[in-house]
């Protein structure tokens, strides 16, 4: 099925663009363990060769041949074949790659690296890249994780391609086949672990028979150098264990922890670590026992201590408020909670924080928490599943988005403090750090749900290794690796993606009022009304005369506040807030003059027409490529298109007959309201 290798496809090159490239004699694998990442490494390269070239190449697992593609680690490399000039210390998973002379060097630091490795001069033959290149690579930091949000009966939350690959009728499915397939294309990218079950997570994931289950899936990942880990319910001691108290001090409840824990790593001695929902949006945590959020935390930390594992402990923790308070803020609440906290999580906790300081909305400032953790580890929280933003129904190429986040200087303590190199730990100086990005893929054959959706994790996998990648570039390999060399299949798909979130915020929210999608129930679809007038403290604060979330610390909530020195100064004032963030940080009147010289709603009424307009374009320019893709995903996409371009019109006049209807100022182009 042509969606289900998404990028990993190998077509053929045509034999014109490799004339002059010399086969190399044998492919050697220094590992001879079917189950090594070294081992999986030499059957990917030999299945490459097959189809990228049409060579079928023999492989090896001893001996050293000068003009081999050999991969391994460097040690394995320097027991066959001795030393090698030239190869800087490697990070842990960094590797080596060479295909300057006879022969290809691939030399992980350890065996996933090298895995990584041959995926990665696999991706140059099969863009017919034949360069000479010889450099080491290592990833930006040492956590790259996906979170799937998978429910044990099968149903995935906020996942929109399709029941679970892991989960049916509470328990772990027989075939894995998907599961396996979903690591090697992890592994492609470098990414090193996926968290398997929702963060809502339900107790029985932990019963003697799921720990089993579980121990499957993480059989099939290990190969490709991905490991597991597991959601947890706070209340499982109780709910599970049959204990009268979930508290994280008791000593029958640690036993519990520690029982459970010894248990999965006889299983799974690999296993990767804990991901922990806690006093979040009704999720059972230790504040009902008044003990501290970090108390909760390290009760986790200590038990997968001894065993290597990782505590991901999500900031997502906040209360419903009171609308009627001017200065109630949802906003603030990460950093009310964790902020005092900064110090007292053990040194294998992470804390996990959303890009922005409410909810994967189109545009949304950093959050300031980043800059309040000076003394503990931090990951970014990202989502390629579209929750908010169209649920792979509309094109939204994100990574332009997040870099807005990732390139953010939080300017801690007056000196350079970029968010990227917050979360590798080189900022704080930390041990620990990286990111997390919810997936949710489904066994829907595209993944997804859409064949350009897959996008989006290819460039996740490719960020975490190197945020300072070129989003565009990125793209330009996944495109090329996916859908083949046409210039104008390059170069349609490339502007149709970079076009997308701009268009994607034009035709929702616009300012920084949020995405204006409804949040109640679907998450999908326009529903500005659905904002205010209720706890939910997503507000918009728009009336007949003004709109916009005072958030200043002279006269609003007091967030802005919460950001160091210069960038609190910058959002403090209206005059040096960016337009697109205004109506986060201001309360404004609708006939405020942006300073693009726009008033704010004639700046909605142009935002919606141009950007339901820019949508138009994607299904005109994907029709234009109807004979340079194969007929199945071109209808597919189409399909996908077509609901867009209709979507966006949709989008387009809810919003702006809402604010008309709201505000009665007339369109100056005189395109809303009756005529
Ligand atoms: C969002 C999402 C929920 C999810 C929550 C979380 O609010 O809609 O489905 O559980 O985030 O991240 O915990």
């Amino acid at each position: 099925d042509n969606g289900l290798a998404g990028w990993l496809r190998y077509a053929p090159l045509p034999s014109s663009s490799h004339s002059d490239y010399t086969r190399p004699s044998s492919i050697l694998a220094l590992n001879s363990t079917a189950s090594s990442p070294v081992y999986v490494a030499g059957q990917e390269l030999q299945s490459g060769f097959k189809n990228i070239l049409g060579d079928h190449i023999e492989i090896k697992h001893s001996g050293c041949q000068p003009s081999a593609v050999v991969v391994g680690t460097v040690a394995q490399y320097k027991d066959a074949c001795g030393g090698i000039d030239g190869i800087p210390e490697l990070a842990e998973d960094g590797f080596w790659l060479s295909t300057k002379g006879n022969g290809v060097q691939i030399l992980g630091q350890n065996d996933r690296g090298a895995l990584y490795g041959a995926f990665e001069y696999l991706s140059m033959l099969a863009q017919g890249n034949f360069s000479q290149v010889a450099y080491a690579t290592n990833p930006s930091a040492p956590i790259r994780w996906v979170n799937q949000w998978d429910n044990m009966d099968g149903s995935i939350e906020r996942g929109y391609g399709g029941p679970s690959i892991f989960f049916a009728n509470g328990t772990i499915v027989e075939d894995l086949t998907r599961a396996t397939q979903y690591a090697r294309l992890l592994a492609s990218i470098g990414l090193n672990a996926v968290v398997v079950n929702n963060v809502n997570a339900n107790a029985t994931t932990l019963t003697p028979e799921n720990i089993e289950g579980l121990g499957r899936i993480a059989d099939v990942f290990r190969p490709y150098g991905v490991q597991l880990g597991i959601s947890l319910n706070f209340a499982s001691p109780q709910t599970l264990g049959g204990l009268p108290t979930f508290d994280p001090l008791n000593s029958s409840v640690i036993a519990w922890w520690q029982n459970v824990t010894d248990e999965i790593y006889r299983r799974i001695p690999d296993m990767a670590g804990y991901l922990v929902k806690a006093d979040s949006e009704g999720e059972p945590g230790p504040l009902t026992y008044n003990r501290t959020l970090a108390d909760g935390a390290n009760l986790f930390a200590k038990a997968v201590k001894n065993y290597g594992g990782i505590v991901m402990f999500r900031a997502f923790v906040y209360n419903q408020l009171d609308e009627s308070d001017w200065k109630a803020d949802r906003a603030k609440a990460a950093v009310q909670f964790f902020g005092p906290l900064d110090g007292k999580f053990d040194s294998n906790v992470v804390v996990q924080i959303k890009y922005g300081p409410i909810d994967f909305q189109v545009r949304e400032p950093t959050s300031p928490l980043f800059a309040h953790l000076l003394n503990t580890n931090t990951a970014m929280e990202l989502e390629v599943t579209q929750e908010y933003l169209g649920q792979q129904s509309h094109l939204l190429y994100l990574p332009p988005l997040w870099k807005t986040v990732l390139d953010f200087d939080l300017r801690v303590d007056g000196k350079q403090s970029v968010v990227r190199d917050i979360i590798s730990g080189k900022r704080f100086d930390r041990p620990l750090g990286g990111w997390a990005a919810v997936v949710n893929v489904g066994t829907n054959t595209t993944w997804l749900g859409s064949h350009l959706a897959m996008s989006n994790l290819y460039a996740y996998g490719r960020l975490a290794w190197n945020p300072t990648n070129n989003v565009e570039s990125i793209l330009q390999d996944w495109i090329r690796l996916t859908f083949g060399f046409d210039l104008n299949v390059i170069n349609g798909i490339t502007k149709m993606s970079m076009d997308s979130w701009p268009a994607y915020e034009s035709y929702s929210g616009n300012l920084g009022i949020q995405t204006l999608t409804d949040i109640l129930y679907t998450h999908f679809g326009p529903n500005p009304a659905s904002q205010d007038n209720n706890g939910w403290g997503q507000w918009t604060r728009a009336d007949h005369l003004s709109v916009g979330m005072d958030r200043t610390v002279s006269n609003g909530t007091g967030y802005s506040g919460q950001y160091p020195a210069e960038i609190a100064a910058m959002y403090e004032n209206i005059d040096t807030t960016p337009d697109d963030l205004l109506l986060w940080f201001h309360h404004v009147n609708w006939t405020h003059r942006l300073h693009s010289g726009k008033t704010v709603i004639q700046h909605f009424y142009d935002a919606h027409y141009a950007g339901a307009e820019t949508a138009q374009t994607f299904l005109q320019t994907w029709e234009s490529l109807k004979d340079k893709i194969d007929e199945e995903r071109y209808n597919d996409v189409l399909t996908k298109f077509t609901y867009q371009s209709g979507h966006s019109i949709v989008w387009r006049d809810a919003i702006n007959d809402f604010y008309w209807n709201m505000t009665g100022i007339p369109d100056a182009a005189n395109r809303v309201g009756d005529h």
